[in-house]
């Protein structure tokens, strides 16, 4: 027996009502706001993300599913949205259309190699936002906006947007230095990944979650007090204009993410509730991105959330949402010269859109009403060979057992 591979995950019938919600709700929400819909291919030129994401980040490093095709060409499975858009927006020369260009994607399935367990998987899906060639603090707050409003929407509580902000490149190496200063009298206490961060990426010590490495993070320095005055600027413009939009929000020194693009805000909204401690999604600007892809210098900022942990928090704060379209009509027919009408009739009943099934053929009439019992059928139509004679059905609702007979050309009629 097969099985889906480790960290997959099918999605059957009785699932798609979640994910039919979630989808709908996080589209018009992103039209609302004037994003248009963009879809990039699930791999990519393995460098793009080399080279965006970052060589030393824990995605590249070893997370991603990456191969050499037929043609020799080094590919990998995309394990992050940002990066494929911002490559599609130079390729498409989005750079003369208004500024900023404001994307998204839904159901984007993304692929990361890591361990899986509750709402963490090796194939996932994002709702992913972009805007890019901007870098007025307005859309960071449009982009968190949009977050925290999608997760309103779809009736999600107990959120807490957590914010920081890392400043940009000429903020870096000041930073940089201090965080090595005091971390390299620490190393000899820290975990293996952090020996190796304080050469590779000393940022991404702050955000080990190590027993050995926590406590330390708490006295280490702080990104905000190393902001120039411009990057100080953006950073208070946007926790002003959060409270203007009553945003909740709370700071957390040690948010840097887990992606090298990031410049000034990064951002992530995690569920209060123990237990479901998982990020539920997770953003910033990434004002040097473009450029380092070969572009010219070009503002921007996005955001990103996994629909299998959207999905994960709605059933666990037990959020209704709405159903499958059940069956109307299960059509039971009676004797082989009943059963190409009872055919046509469950076309035709489909074609003036009323949800029809057929019954199981070669069976009695008990057991066809039995199975129009278990799928739920609002209605038994019912053909035999007197009702195909006298060009009539017999309509039967499930609910109470009424029946009554009605001339074919009227049974969609008497199903609505
Ligand atoms: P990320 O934080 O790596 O950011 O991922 C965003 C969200 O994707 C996470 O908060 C989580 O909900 C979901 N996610 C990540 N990994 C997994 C997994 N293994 N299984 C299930 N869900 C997962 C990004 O991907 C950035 N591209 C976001 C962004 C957009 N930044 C700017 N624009």
């Amino acid at each position: 027996m097969f099985r889906s591979p480790r960290g997959t995950a099918d999605i059957l019938p009785a699932d798609q009502p979640y994910w039919r919600y979630v989808e709908t709700t996080a589209a018009e929400l992103c039209e609302r706001f004037g994003y248009g819909r963009i879809e990039t291919p699930i791999f990519e030129d393995a460098k793009l993300f080399n080279r965006s994401v970052g060589e030393a980040t824990d995605i590249v490093e070893k997370e991603t599913y990456s191969f050499k095709d037929r043609g020799n060409d080094d590919l990998t499975l995309r394990p992050e949205g940002t990066a494929p858009v911002c490559r599609a927006y130079l390729e498409h020369g989005m750079h003369v259309l208004p500024q900023p260009v404001r994307l998204y994607s839904i159901h984007a399935q993304m692929f990361r190699y890591d361990r899986p367990q509750a709402g963490r998987y090796r194939q996932f899906h994002q709702v992913n936002v972009e805007a890019i060639g901007s870098q007025e603090a307005a859309v960071d707050v449009e982009i968190i906006e949009m977050a925290w409003r999608l997760f309103a929407k779809l009736g999600l509580r107990n959120l807490t947007v957590v914010l920081n902000s890392i400043g940009d490149r000429s903020d870096r190496p000041t930073y940089i230095a201090a965080l090595k200063r005091y971390y390299e009298p620490l190393a000899a206490q820290l975990c293996g990944d952090c020996k190796r961060r304080l050469e590779t990426n000393p940022l991404r010590l702050l955000d080990c979650k190590k027993e050995t490495c926590r406590p330390h993070t708490e006295q280490a320095p702080r990104t905000l007090d190393f902001l120039s005055d411009s990057s100080r600027g953006h950073w208070n413009e946007l926790t002003a204009s959060l409270k203007t939009l009553h945003i909740p929000f709370t700071i957390d020194h040690r948010l840097v993410r887990g992606l090298d693009y990031y410049t000034h805000t990064v951002f992530e909204i995690v569920p209060q509730e123990d237990g479901a401690q998982s990020t539920i999604g997770g953003g910033g600007r990434y004002d040097g991105l473009i450029e380092q892809l070969g572009g010219k210098p070009t503002p921007a900022v996005g955001f990103a959330t996994g629909m299998e942990r959207i999905i994960l928090n709605l059933k666990r704060q037990g959020i209704a949402v709405p159903g499958q379209r059940g069956i109307t009509a299960v059509v039971v027919h009676l004797g082989d010269g009943a059963r190409a009408h009872a055919l046509s009739l469950a076309s035709s009943l489909r074609e003036q859109g009323v949800t029809a099934v057929l019954a199981p053929g070669g069976k009695s009439m008990k057991a066809q009403m039995r199975y129009a019992e278990s799928v739920g059928a609002a209605y038994a139509l019912i053909l035999g060979d007197d009702e195909v004679r006298q060009g009539v059905v017999a309509v039967k609702r499930m609910a109470d057992g009424s029946q009554r007979q009605v001339a074919m050309s009227e049974a969609a009629a008497a199903v609505r």
